[in-house]
């Protein structure tokens, strides 16, 4: 089979579909890979890596895009809808319940796209959802200690404290893959942590691997207004499959937070008309407290930690390599996949 991977074009969108290990795993199995040239650079990876991998590297993004299966990161933007055709496979994260555009033009065009986000195990799981929320996740700690800083205009507070002085107060909303990465890495740097979440078992899990290094809440109003008012970091990481994430900060809460304390990723915030923003990272004041606004973490600040699980967890549910050599129909068939994970089949 013929396997495009043409270069990401999305403002600020760094990452790869696929890294010069995963086109080797395909050139192995006898595919022809076509790289366009430069698309792995946002990633520091070379031209001269994917030749290696055996892949062939074309000059534009039409010859990636000819053939049969293109492997992207981020959905198609308008200007690649050109591209689109009943005899193309599209596998990448497309997210269409928040682009009708995008929706009309994959049914307007026949093509068959295979979302990430959909792909589930047997159990449910998402495994090329979670790669991208683990680095998130880990990143949102990092991101959110650089912003305490004094000079990010943060509150000038260490996470791990020193001696006699207290650590920084972090506080995560949700306990999910996110969650519990930020969890990981804050506790990691000596801060004192508290999770809220609405589910008693993730909170229990995170509880008993933790061990008291860090404390767990029940997220209600009462709690999260409780907390907040010593929070110096706070990370949002709630998802309701399917549903707008809630707005769990309210406008209220907002004066009673320490003075250069952040707020880190959302939609989390009620604060009128205000909305999450795009990327780059927007800082917004917001009382005595600022905002930051990152929609894609992992690539904007990280682009070469994120192709290197993608492929690694595609390659382990084996679609790299099973749906080139077997289509789609195939995988269905044989439940490698089922018809739910496949948002578009021509038209
Ligand atoms: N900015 C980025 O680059 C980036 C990357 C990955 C994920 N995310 C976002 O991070 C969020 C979390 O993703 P995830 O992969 O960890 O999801 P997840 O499903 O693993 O975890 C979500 C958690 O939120 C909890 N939750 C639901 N309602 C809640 C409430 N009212 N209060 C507290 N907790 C609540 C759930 O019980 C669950 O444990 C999502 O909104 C996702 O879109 C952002």
């Amino acid at each position: 089979m013929r396997i495009g991977l043409p270069k990401e074009i999305k403002d600020n969108e760094n990452r790869v579909g696929m890294t010069p290990g995963a086109v080797k795993a395909l050139t192995r199995r006898g595919h022809q890979v076509l790289v366009q040239t430069g698309a792995g650079a946002g990633s520091s990876l070379s031209d001269e890596e994917y030749l290696s991998a055996g892949a062939e590297i074309v000059p534009y993004a039409e010859d990636a895009w000819a053939a049969q299966m293109v492997v992207k990161v981020k959905e198609p933007i308008a200007s690649e809808y050109q591209y689109l055709r009943p005899d193309l496979i599209l596998f990448t994260y497309l997210h269409l319940a928040s682009d009708k555009p995008l929706t009309d033009a994959l049914l307007a065009s026949g093509t068959t796209g295979i979302a990430y986000e959909t792909v589930q195990t047997g159990t449910g799981q998402l495994p090329l959802l979670t790669p991208m929320s683990e680095v998130a996740g880990r990143m949102a700690t990092q991101v959110g200690a650089t912003y305490l800083q004094k000079s990010h205009g943060g509150r000038g507070v260490l996470m791990g404290g020193v001696p006699g002085v207290a650590p920084a107060n972090v506080v995560i909303l949700g306990a999910g893959i996110v969650g519990t990465n930020a969890a990981r890495v804050a506790v990691g740097l000596g801060a004192q942590v508290t999770v809220l979440d609405i589910s008693h078992d993730r909170l229990k899990y995170l509880d008993d691997i933790y061990r008291g290094q860090l404390q767990t809440r029940i997220s209600d109003e009462y709690n999260i207004e409780e907390v907040i008012c010593e929070a110096d970091l706070v990370i949002g990481a709630v998802l309701i499959p399917g549903g707008r994430a809630p707005w769990l900060i309210t406008r209220n809460m907002l004066p009673t937070m320490p003075k250069g304390s952040s707020l880190l990723m959302w939609p989390l915030i009620k604060a009128g008309a205000w909305k999450p923003l795009t990327q780059p990272p927007i800082a917004i004041r917001l009382m005595k407290s600022m905002a930051w606004c990152i929609t894609v973490l992992p690539t904007c600040r990280e682009p070469f930690l994120v192709p290197v699980p993608l492929p690694l967890t595609t390659k382990q549910r084996s679609i790299h390599s099973i749906l080139p050599m077997k289509a789609w129909k195939l995988c269905v068939k044989l439940r490698l996949c089922n018809m739910a994970l496949i948002p578009t089949v021509a038209g």
